[in-house]
């Protein structure tokens, strides 16, 4: 069983987010997962161009680390994702590679992968990012385990607790994925996504071409 981490913090090894990640992968480890931490910014990821070429031939022109960087989550059993907050959102680093999924949300790529989100704020707002997160990897048809935000001004005891909280997820992400566990409410929200992409590859079917052909393949 594969778990992948992206952290879209720019503060590489001293990134107090990362803290969080580890924890989530130690707990991970702990049942036996395979583990991997991506370093986003380390990643040469261009900006979306909005020219539609990945709805229409299922591919994105640019020659950057997207492709791989997709690749390694597609193959992954769990999903990781964090970030910092900025400005109320997630890094401009993380957003541009969320940016780059319009294709992998249409088709709902990542059906079938387990996921969570974790965060830290210096002072509010981290909850929100977190769920900002989670809903952005529901979109792709990730199946959502749970979620950690920290605000470091509550000091360094909230933050010891949320990452003792933080390697249990890791822990209950392995356990999601070993018995493949549904969430009904989670399971209704797909099946109206994959009804609501459906209808708008539809509609765009002469322009995005290899994701009108994806969702017939489908049935
Ligand atoms: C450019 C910038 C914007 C930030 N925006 C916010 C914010 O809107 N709200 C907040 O509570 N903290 C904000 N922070 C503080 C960070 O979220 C906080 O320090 C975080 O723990 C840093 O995590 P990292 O070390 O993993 O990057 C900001 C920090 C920077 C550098």
């Amino acid at each position: 069983m594969k778990i992948i981490a992206l952290n879209g913090s720019p503060h590489g090894v001293k990134s107090t987010t990362k803290v969080l990640v580890d924890a989530v992968l130690a707990g991970a480890a702990d049942e036996g997962a395979e583990v991997d931490y991506i370093d986003v910014c380390q990643l040469l990821i261009n900006y979306c161009q909005g020219c539609g070429t990945c709805n229409r031939t299922g591919v994105c022109p640019q020659k950057d680390d997207f492709w791989a960087l997709f690749a390694k989550m597609q193959e992954a059993d769990g999903i990781v994702l964090a970030s910092p907050v900025y400005i109320d959102l997630v890094t401009a680093q993380l957003k541009t590679v969320i940016d780059r999924m319009a294709h992998p949300i249409h088709c709902m790529l990542l059906s079938g992968t387990y996921g969570c989100s974790v965060s830290t704020a210096g002072a509010s707002m981290a909850n929100e990012v977190v769920e900002y997160m989670n809903n952005f990897l529901s979109l792709t048809g990730v199946r959502i385990v749970g979620g950690i935000g920290v605000t470091m001004s509550e000091g360094p005891r909230v933050f010891e607790e949320k990452i003792t909280e933080a390697r249990h997820l890791g822990v209950r992400i392995v356990a999601a994925i070993a018995e493949q566990q549904v969430f009904p409410e989670q399971e209704a929200a797909f099946a109206k996504q994959a009804a609501k992409m459906r209808e708008l590859v539809d509609m765009n079917r002469d322009l995005w071409i290899a994701e009108y052909k994806y969702w017939q393949q489908k049935g």
